[in-house]
């Protein structure tokens, strides 16, 4: 693959807006954990996309009102809501894209990874669900930690026989909609000029923004550098600190969704120059899964942009190899975990 400028989302929403005249709405997506904090947010993103034919809402409670209110939006979209395990089976059926955020947020003084416990066992049996029902469709998890929940995933799909890891994404970008802001601030650029590649994995010293690949191209200090990238890796920590009790990010975890969702379906409507940052399944380094740029399609994942790994700066060369060690833990532990009752 060679090297592409990633898309911003809003240069996306424009070319989407345009094609509108062009294309008929006909995706159908399903949001499961569509009643939380994250899921209410992005159920309203995703119905103002013109690509939407159906828009599916799963959530243990409190899922009707959000449909219902929803629903009134007029947006070609037809909203559904679906409660419980009995319900699951007929939201999943003939789905293009799955969006996980169900599953418990973090308090301050939590790691992402204190969520294990809870989260592995829902983002499992939804994955078993998402198995049976739409082995075909796009898998997006949310729910953290990410670097073991979508290990999780890839081996319930195993498991089944469905899996294609082409069609199995981490959405990780919120650290790139979180490095775009920090860097436009900070060097005073044009936001919609900034697009900021981020790499390795969704927690802490994992998370590595590339300065030396962004777009622009833009002169740091090491201080700078230093600064910008301690930032960028603990965005969820400072939301987390800033609500005090009340969860992590929701908003901007809405917006950086529904941005990965319209990239994601305009791939499927045949727009061949979509490139999104995404923790899937690859060989761009030694681990099973890496964030890394990844050219989407209609089938999914259609390469990885491996020239990101190349001609690193020492800070990103350092920082590369110190996150190898944490990320490889934690695939293994969502692997261990997925295979414990075989
Ligand atoms: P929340 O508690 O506000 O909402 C979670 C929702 O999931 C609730 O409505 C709950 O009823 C639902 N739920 C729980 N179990 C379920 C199940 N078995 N099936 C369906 N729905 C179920 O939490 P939130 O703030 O929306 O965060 C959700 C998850 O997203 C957390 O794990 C959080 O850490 C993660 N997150 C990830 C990113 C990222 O960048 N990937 C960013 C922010 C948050
Ligand atoms: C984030 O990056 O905001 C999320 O992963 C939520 C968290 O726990 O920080």
């Amino acid at each position: 693959l060679g090297y592409k400028i990633t898309t911003t989302h809003q240069q996306t929403l424009t070319q989407t807006q345009s094609k509108t005249l062009k294309v008929n709405a006909s995706f159908k997506v399903a949001i499961l954990g569509a009643a939380g904090g994250i899921g209410q947010p992005l159920s309203l993103l995703i119905k103002m996309s013109p690509l939407v034919s159906d828009l599916h809402l799963y959530d243990i409670a409190n899922v009707k009102g959000v449909a219902a209110d929803l629903s009134h939006c007029n947006t070609p979209s037809k909203v559904q809501d679906f409660t419980g395990n009995n319900e699951l089976s007929n939201c999943l059926k003939d789905i293009d894209i799955v969006v996980i955020p169900a599953g418990i947020p973090r308090k301050p003084g939590m790691t992402r990874d204190d969520l294990f416990n809870i989260n592995a066992n829902i983002v499992k049996s939804l994955v078993e669900a998402v198995a049976d029902n739409s082995p075909n469709a796009f898998i997006h998890i949310i729910s953290n930690p990410v670097n073991s929940t979508v290990p999780i995933a890839a081996e319930i799909l195993k498991q089944k026989g469905v899996y294609n890891r082409k069609k199995l994404f981490g959405v990780t970008t919120l650290d790139v909609v979180r490095a775009n802001t920090f860097v436009a601030q900070k060097k005073n650029l044009k936001l919609i000029d900034v697009d900021v590649p981020v790499i390795g994995g969704h927690a802490g010293i994992t998370i590595l923004p590339l300065l030396s690949k962004m777009k622009p191209n833009v002169s740091f200090t090491d201080d700078e550098i230093e600064e910008l990238s301690v930032r960028i890796q603990n965005g969820g920590t400072e939301v987390v600190e800033a609500k005090a009790g009340a969860g992590s990010a929701t908003l901007s975890m809405a917006y950086a969704a529904a941005r990965f969702v319209e990239s994601c379906l305009r791939a499927l409507d045949g727009d061949s120059d979509v490139y999104e940052c995404a923790f899937v399944e690859s060989e761009i380094t030694e681990l099973p899964f890496f964030a890394s740029r990844v050219k989407i399609g209609r089938e999914g994942v259609e390469g990885v942009v491996s020239s990101d790994l190349e001609g690193l700066s020492e800070y990103e060369k350092k920082g590369l190899e110190a996150l190898k060690g944490e990320l490889k833990g934690s695939i293994e532990k969502g692997v261990a975990f997925a295979n414990k009752e075989k």
